[in-house]
């Protein structure tokens, strides 16, 4: 069984198909793209697999187990942990705390979480910012404080929600470097992403959603020639 089975899953919010019985996977070891044009899903689907919204049809299965119908810290127990598009830092507190509050997933021994949550700061490139209240830090920083909250939960599967929205160039091609260390750690990445230079060369495989359903699934290479993804999302650009 693949780290991820999502089947013929739909939410629906009132009469809208937010996500229309979507079927994809995603493999140990992997990083998976997930794309699509504005509301097309992705990020409702996010919260269907972290348990932040129920799901009204279809079933999720996480590292062999059944998880639609846990709550999202259930699942984050088993080891999935995502970001949020919209960063949930919190502000008054200072960068290794807001990391240690991942870091509470894996000891709630106070000594202990804050080592873990120093080495994982540490990992993500931000020790430098440790003493720094999150609400200060650059829309950059932020991002990349959202990944190591997430990441010091020691997922097996981490879900990357835009990570690279807003981002100048130099602080994207660090979040990028910092996405194949994270893989080469051993974490299996599902990362929507809008942006075509940096979904496409990262991805070992992309899933594209529009209007709730899945339209296509291959290589990068593949899905930039793929028509029905010129036509409903890539345009010109590809
Ligand atoms: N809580 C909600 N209640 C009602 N409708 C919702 C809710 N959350 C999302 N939707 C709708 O579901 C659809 C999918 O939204 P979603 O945020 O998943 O898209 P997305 O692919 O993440 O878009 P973007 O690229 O802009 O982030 C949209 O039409 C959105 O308005
Ligand atoms: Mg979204």
């Amino acid at each position: 069984m693949e780290l991820l089975e999502i089947r013929g899953v739909s939410k629906r919010f009132g009469g809208l198909a937010a996500v229309d019985s979507v079927d994809m996977y995603v493999s140990r070891g992997e990083i998976v793209g997930l794309i699509g044009p504005n509301g097309a899903g992705k990020t409702t689907l996010f919260n269907c697999v972290a348990g932040h919204c129920g799901i009204t049809g279809g079933e999720i299965y996480f590292d062999g187990r059944r998880i639609d119908g846990m709550s999202p810290n259930e699942i984050c127990a088993m080891k999935l942990a995502r970001t949020f598009q919209i960063v949930k830092s919190i502000t008054r507190m200072t960068v290794l705390e807001n990391i240690m509050v991942g870091a509470f997933m894996v000891s709630k021994r106070i000594p202990l979480a804050r080592e873990w949550a120093r080495e994982v700061m540490d990992f993500c490139g931000l020790s430098p910012l440790a003493d720094a209240k999150a609400g200060s830090l650059t829309i950059g920083d932020k991002k990349r404080l959202e990944v190591a909250r997430a990441l010091a939960t020691e997922p097996e599967l981490l879900l990357l929600d835009e990570v690279m929205a807003g981002l100048t160039g130099k602080e994207s091609r660090d979040a990028v470097e910092l996405i194949y260390k994270i893989r080469n750690w051993g974490v299996t990445v599902l990362m929507v992403e809008h942006i075509m230079e940096i979904i496409m060369p990262i991805s070992d495989r992309i899933v594209v959603l529009d209007s709730g359903t899945k339209i296509a699934e291959d290589t990068p290479e593949k899905i930039a020639r793929d028509k029905k993804v010129i036509d409903a999302y890539l345009g010109s650009a590809a």
